[in-house]
């Protein structure tokens, strides 16, 4: 397989994203930075909005989700809206709130499990932590965003003289004793907590005191690769779904002037459910969609008339074949890495897909030369969801789940193609100028 320095130089901007982005509000703000280079304005939720056609405009909300989009050329109620959504989460571990504690010695971190992360993978990486403080200022408090560049804590193995079958049983951890982190050997007289604020502080260059509260995520500091003989591979951490969310933004920042009004959908907590004032569940969509509406001067009738003639695309990732593992799949329905978008489908509605929706991107694909594919689960196997269902149901609006095929999804190191990665932005691109 060939791949071209174009599509290499887009799967390393994928690549440089993921790396810029350890944490779903990282992810917001480069997201943001991209935006505003483009010349995306920014609009607060708590002040009044004067949205006009030609202007590009984005919201953030709880600083982990974010909504932008470009007012259409042609009538709002005519057109339609074109919407790509995707997760700005991963699952993996969050340190709770005061988790340094001591333990024979060692510092440890305790960690909760964020959504279903494949924990054995978080063994003997070199991880690190970014997040979020909130720390003291004159009137009240500022949220900043922090990053330990460093490889900082650690899950290491037990070594297999102590853990003889873990090849025959795999490497089972139990979650409240066994994921703890080491973060380091107690020093003299520190107390744990203060080891360890004291490093997050020295950060923030504040004084420990005036760090009110802080979360992080663990993430691995190890940067995105190319693999393969041809190097038509990419692997990295939090491939789910920061590859949807990139190839979403990517397509929209290159919109000029749309006849319809697009939109990116950027929401956090998918990997926990949804359920959430930032999550696709929560009234986000619903609330920005009712303010350009009343914008544009919609009335109920035009606004439901907009929602009927839109389209939303839910993109997240999809099971690529592996071909060591043949009985995982339905046999009828391999999709393959490099070979296109993957159309999921669900007759129990954990996708959104109905064949309509899936005959408008089958020809969204064929306008644009991609490649697509279609991609049930076996029958036999629970299938997972997304904020595809969630966001159709809470909309009323026309919707597809589509995704890039990976391997390894959730495990803290994720693999996918090069060339999936340029297809999906080139759909989602001819979806906006649809
Ligand atoms: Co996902």
């Amino acid at each position: 397989m060939v791949i071209t320095a174009e599509q290499k130089a887009h799967a390393q901007s994928l690549l440089d994203f993921i790396d810029t982005s350890p944490s779903p509000w990282h992810a917001v703000a480069t997201a943001e930075q991209q935006l505003l280079a483009k010349g995306f304005v920014r609009l607060e939720e708590s002040a009044a909005w004067q949205i006009k056609t030609g202007g590009r405009y984005y919201v953030v909300r709880g600083g982990s989700s974010l909504i932008a989009f470009v007012p259409g050329r042609e009538p709002l109620v005519e057109r339609g809206y074109r919407i790509v959504g995707a997760h700005t989460d991963s699952p993996g571990l969050r340190l709770k709130p005061r988790a340094a504690h001591a333990c024979e010695g060692h510092a440890r971190l305790g960690v909760e499990v964020y959504g279903g992360p494949i924990l054995a993978t978080f063994a003997d990486r070199d991880l690190s932590l970014a997040g979020r403080a909130n720390v003291r200022a004159e009137q009240g408090f500022e949220t900043r965003l922090l990053r330990f560049d460093a490889p900082l804590v650690r899950l290491p193995n037990l070594a297999i003289h102590m853990n003889r079958e873990v090849n025959e049983q795999g490497l089972k951890l139990h979650k409240q004793n066994e994921l703890p982190l080491l973060l380091g050997q107690l020093q003299e007289g520190v107390a744990a907590d203060s080891q360890f604020m004291g490093h997050v502080a020295e950060m923030l260059g504040v004084a420990q005191q005036d760090i009110l509260n802080s979360e992080f995520n663990v993430y691995d500091t190890q940067k995105g690769t190319f693999w393969g003989a041809g190097q038509e591979f990419i692997a990295d951490s939090q491939l789910d779904n920061l590859a949807s969310c990139h190839a979403a933004l990517t397509a929209l920042l290159a919109v000029e002037q749309p006849d319809a009004t697009t939109m990116c959908t950027l929401f956090d907590h998918e990997e926990v459910g949804s359920g959430s004032a930032v999550g696709a569940g929560g009234s986000f969509v619903s609330d920005i969609l009712g303010r350009i509406e009343a914008g544009f001067g919609l009335d109920h009738e035009a606004q439901r008339r907009a929602t009927a003639n839109s389209f939303f695309i839910s993109a997240d990732m999809a099971h690529a074949y592996h071909p060591n593992f043949p009985a995982a799949y339905e046999p009828n329905h391999k999709v393959m890495v490099n070979a296109g978008p993957v159309i999921k489908t669900n007759a129990s509605q954990r996708y959104s897909t109905g064949a309509d929706t899936a005959a408008r991107f089958l020809l969204l694909c064929e306008s644009a030369g991609v490649p697509c594919q279609q991609y049930a689960h076996r029958t036999d196997l629970g299938c997972g969801s997304t904020i595809g269902p969630i966001v159709a149901a809470r909309l009323g609006m026309p919707s597809i789940d589509v995704g890039a095929p990976m391997w390894a999804m959730h495990s803290i190191r994720e693999s996918a193609g090069v060339l999936d990665h340029g297809y999906m932005t080139t759909a989602f691109a001819a979806a906006f100028g649809s």
